[in-house]
């Protein structure tokens, strides 16, 4: 059944993932807190995120840095310049939005990248009026979304909060460069908080004003775009695609929106005869696997979405979105991978006056290394993550959370099946304790252990570990698998070793007699 961001947001806050921030005060729009289960998802996100792409290069490296930065850096990247938003405003009350957003859900169509004159052009054109008050629009303006600051007292040095954390990579390129022996490709990855003010922050926490982010720089050799070393492994591996040709497809051949091509699969090879050079299509491949096979997203649920040149961000060259397939908002950008060739270091070195060139022993040429950018949100895949294992389950009569065993907050939790025998309650804390350091797992013996398997069920706890009469007798006690319910009888000293197996993807009743 689907639900709506609505049911899941409350579904968040009564559970303790995600509520709103400074709420005992009325909150603030487009702030959120992680509440003790969010915290631990969210982690989880962050650590298999890290494990995935910082393993594909032995020279990618993380590193942190302050969230605020200097106002030159933005001078040098063009945020001061581009990074603004087109804002409606009703010409009588209070009301103002993102004219873009604004027009979208009015008119089902995306106008990302359209000036404010054009935007004003299709508001008057659709006869589109105050959501408030019904009153006449003002023609677009634009905003910047940078929240500013002011650093110490008098007057003090002007600084901003990052919009993004791609920024940190390009200003410490150069040091981190040197550190690195002179290595490319480097990969620098920042996983942190990014700010914006939003003009209509919305959709839960889809659309924040501070948010995370991981984000990789991958600086590399411009001569070595057409061409990756590991490549011939993937050139058949099929990649979920909408081109900007897919969908001008669709509008030529007048398709209505349920019959239009949503996603159309395409291996590594066709697409570099598509135009895209290999070193890129390498990312969306690794990106692909990331999500199938890490997050285990289910791969009608996720697609590549071409940005064309008036649509992607004045930064980049290339420009994929990453989306998935919400149960509400549809196909929703998660991520991104942009070409921004060598923009970023160029401006840094216009504006700092630091030498940003490279020289390159192998090839004994000198050059501005150019960038490929991995970009996550972080929170839009948590609430992907959540919105899509999110289940109602009528059969069972409570909620389950089929989130896969590394993501979920704890993978284990270690029931007696009875609080009021000391023999049982001692024998299952022993199990607690033999567990609990090697995987994320909780105690619990409030209420009967049906209720404790629904509760366990709706925090997406995988497996439920009960010590009953007989665990007393031959020191066995029963496995249940979260997805299909079934138990298995185990010998407490092999826990362990099944409990590993089955966190690696093994299934639990594959692995002992099923008793129930
Ligand atoms: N460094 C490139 C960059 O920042 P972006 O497309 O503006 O690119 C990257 O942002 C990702 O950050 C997006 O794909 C999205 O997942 C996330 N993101 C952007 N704005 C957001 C917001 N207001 N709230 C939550 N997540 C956001």
């Amino acid at each position: 059944m689907v639900h709506s961001a609505q049911d899941l947001a409350v579904f968040c806050k009564k559970k303790g993932f995600v509520y709103p921030s400074s709420e005992i005060y009325g909150g603030l729009a487009g702030l959120y807190d992680y509440g003790h289960l969010g915290t631990k998802l969210k982690h989880n996100f962050e650590n298999v995120w890290r494990k995935f792409f910082l393993n594909l290069n032995d020279n990618f490296f993380e590193i942190e840095t302050a969230n605020i930065m200097h106002e030159n850096v933005f001078k040098a990247s063009g945020h001061l310049d581009n990074f603004i938003d087109p804002l409606v405003s009703c010409s009588k009350c209070d009301m103002t939005e993102r004219a873009d957003h604004f027009l979208q859900t009015k008119v089902k169509e995306r106008f990302e990248g359209l000036s404010p004159e054009q935007l004003t052009k299709l508001i008057r054109k659709h006869n589109l009026t105050c959501l408030k008050c019904g009153s006449e629009l003002k023609p677009v303006s634009v905003m910047n979304m940078m929240f500013p600051l002011q650093l110490g007292i008098g007057k003090g040095n002007r600084a901003f909060l990052r919009p993004e954390t791609a920024q940190s990579p390009f200003v410490d390129f150069r040091l981190q460069y040197e550190l690195q022996r002179k290595k490319l490709p480097l990969g620098l990855a920042v996983v942190g908080r990014a700010y914006r003010n939003e003009i209509s922050p919305r959709n839960f926490m889809l659309r924040q004003r501070e948010f995370t982010q991981a984000e990789m720089q991958i600086f590399f050799n411009p001569a070595k775009l057409s061409e990756h070393r590991h490549f011939y492994l993937v050139q058949d591996y099929k990649i979920q695609t909408l081109l900007v040709k897919d969908r001008q497809e669709n509008e030529n051949h007048g398709r209505p929106k349920t019959e239009a091509k949503e996603i159309v699969e395409r291996t590594a090879e066709e697409l570099v005869k598509c135009g895209l050079p290999q070193f890129y299509v390498y990312y969306l491949v690794k990106i692909q696997q990331f999500y199938l096979d890490v997050l285990k997203i289910p791969k009608e649920r996720l697609r590549f979405y071409e940005l064309d040149e008036k649509e992607r961000a004045f930064y980049n060259k290339y420009h994929f979105d990453i989306e998935i397939d919400l149960q509400e908002f549809g196909f929703t950008e998660v991520g991104g991978l942009h070409y921004r060739t060598d923009h970023d270091l160029r401006g840094h070195e216009k504006i700092s006056g630091e030498k940003m060139e490279v020289f390159d022993e192998e090839s004994g040429s000198r050059f501005i290394p150019h960038v490929l950018e991995l970009s996550f949100g972080v929170d839009r895949n948590v609430y992907a993550l959540l919105d899509l294992s999110f289940d109602e389950n009528k059969e069972r009569g409570n909620i389950v959370l089929h989130l896969p065993p590394k993501l979920t907050p704890f993978f284990c939790a270690v029931f007696p099946l009875v609080k009021n025998k000391p023999e049982i309650t001692a024998k299952a804390e022993e199990v607690f304790a033999k567990i609990k350091e090697a995987f994320p797992c909780f105690y619990d013996e409030a209420a009967s252990v049906g209720r404790r398997y629904a509760r366990a069920d709706e925090i997406g706890t995988f497996v439920c570990c009960t010590v009953d009469f007989q665990s007393l007798e031959d020191s066995t006690v029963t496995l249940r698998s979260r997805e299909t319910t079934r138990q298995i009888r185990v010998k407490i000293n092999d826990l362990p070793s099944l409990l590993e197996k089955i966190y690696h993807g093994e299934e639990l009743e594959k692995l002992g007699r099923v008793v129930a």
